[in-house]
């Protein structure tokens, strides 16, 4: 009688674990992909600007949009955008390299100066002591003028000018450490307006 009720039992609880083995069990609950409404919402939020990139960045990243606003201004600012950009020597393919005579009036001496070379690194390369400080075209410690004193866009392009004004080229100066020759000329080292 025991064993007839203990077998019953356990049959009874074997029936029971695999009952439970084969009972399908609740899925976790999986949360709906929210990345793409985040990433719509958050592009909303961001102000709309006219300027294609990078212009809309070079102003001041989100600070753009104030600039955009002022209207009108977009014109100006893309055209100084672009006057500012300067140019970028290393860009000139070496087919296009060119070699101007270029005069260094208080050195006493002529050298060859190619386009994609500027004035101070020529003038230092033959052992002149010539001034200069940020090397970036953002001092005036390096200027130098058109002996001259004829605008100084006719005879050389800056890599980068952010110290003289288009009056001052005008009248010959330059940032010899980010001039670089488009034609031959004589320049006058350590001057400034
Ligand atoms: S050294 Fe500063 S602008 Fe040339």
């Amino acid at each position: 009688m025991v064993n007839t009720l203990g077998l019953v039992l356990g049959l009874g609880m074997a029936l029971t674990i695999v009952g439970l083995h084969f009972l399908k069990g609740t899925s976790k609950p999986v949360p709906e992909d929210i990345a793409q409404d985040v990433l719509e919402q958050r592009a909303a939020t961001v102000p709309e600007t006219d300027f294609p990139e990078p212009y809309n960045r070079s102003i001041g990243g989100g600070g753009g949009a104030g600039a955009v606003a002022a209207g009108g201004a977009e014109g100006e600012l893309e055209d100084s955008e672009e006057e500012d950009a300067g140019f970028d020597p290393d860009a000139i393919p070496e087919d296009d390299v060119e070699y101007y005579e270029i005069e260094f009036v208080k050195e006493g001496e002529t050298i060859e100066v190619a386009n994609n070379e500027n004035i101070l690194d020529a003038g230092e390369e033959q052992g002149w002591d010539l001034p200069y400080a940020c090397r970036q075209g953002q001092c005036l410690s390096c200027g130098g003028r058109v002996a001259s004193g004829e605008d100084a866009h006719e005879y050389v392009r800056h890599s980068n000018n952010e110290t003289l004004s288009d009056d001052e080229m005008e009248k010959g100066y330059m940032l010899t450490c980010t001039a670089y020759p488009t034609t031959e000329f004589s320049v006058e080292t350590n001057e400034t307006p």
